[in-house]
Formats: structure tokens, sequence, C-alpha cells
């Protein structure tokens, strides 16, 4: 399953202020998309609580964490990514993620991935903007 198209801003001609960015989102698990290069997406989320179980077949996973703390749960482990680490779900492993408080992330990933991954959920969203 893939996302339609996003349309592109112009580039911008400053650098990104990823403080500036978290400030302009007011809810928990809806990636935006702040930045895009070579078939990959930058994307940005705030998130807080559990996820939904889901896998990404064909498509790593990036997570850098920029504040809080973030536990990224796994069939098999659990890997706990503090402010300032990122960590790759490799493709086809089930994962959860789980911010106890809240955590704001950077995501890179294709910009054919869904966020929910295998699974639709009411947190799943098909298109995202760019902010
Ligand atoms: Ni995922």
């Amino acid at each position: 399953m893939s996302s339609p198209p996003v349309p592109r801003p112009p580039s911008p001609v400053s650098a990104v202020n990823l403080a500036e960015k978290f400030s302009r989102i007011d809810d928990f698990w809806h990636p935006r998309i702040v930045g895009a290069l070579n078939g990959q997406l930058v994307k940005v989320a705030r998130l807080q609580g559990a996820f939904d179980w889901h896998h990404h077949a064909d498509e790593d996973e990036l997570f850098l964490v920029v504040r809080g703390t973030l536990r990224m749960e796994m069939r098999d482990e659990t890997v706990t990514i503090a402010a300032g680490e990122f960590y790759i779900v490799p493709r086809g492993v089930e994962h959860r993620p789980v911010a106890d408080d809240e955590v704001h992330v950077v995501l890179f990933e294709p910009a054919s991935t869904l966020h929910t991954g295998n699974v639709v959920t009411e947190k799943t969203r098909t298109s995202l903007e760019w902010i």
C-alpha cells in the first residue's frame, strides 16, 4: 500500500528548524513531511502512548529521537532510544513504538512508507502534509 503523491513545496532558502516544526504540531502519531531527498522523506512527529503493532515488508525505518525517550518494542527485544540517538527498525520486523512521556522524532523513510505498515488502524494517515 502506498500513499498518494505529495506536492513538494519550493526548496527552502533557510535551514529547517526542528523546534519550529514541532511547535506547529498539535496532535500525536500524525507525521508531517519536512523534507525530501533521493526518494526518501524526512518526517517529524510527536508521540505519546503506544502505537499499533505493525511491520514494513520492504522498508527499513529510521527513528531519530530529539526529545524524550522512545521505547521500540519488538517481539524478541525492546530497544530504548534516548534524545540524541536513533534506531533503524529493519524491514519485516514487527514493532510497536511506545512513548511513556511525550517524544519528538524525526523519521527517514521512503515516500511510499505508511507509518502503520501492514495494518490500517484509526491512527493510519494516508496523505501527509508538508509543514
Ligand atoms: Ni513502523
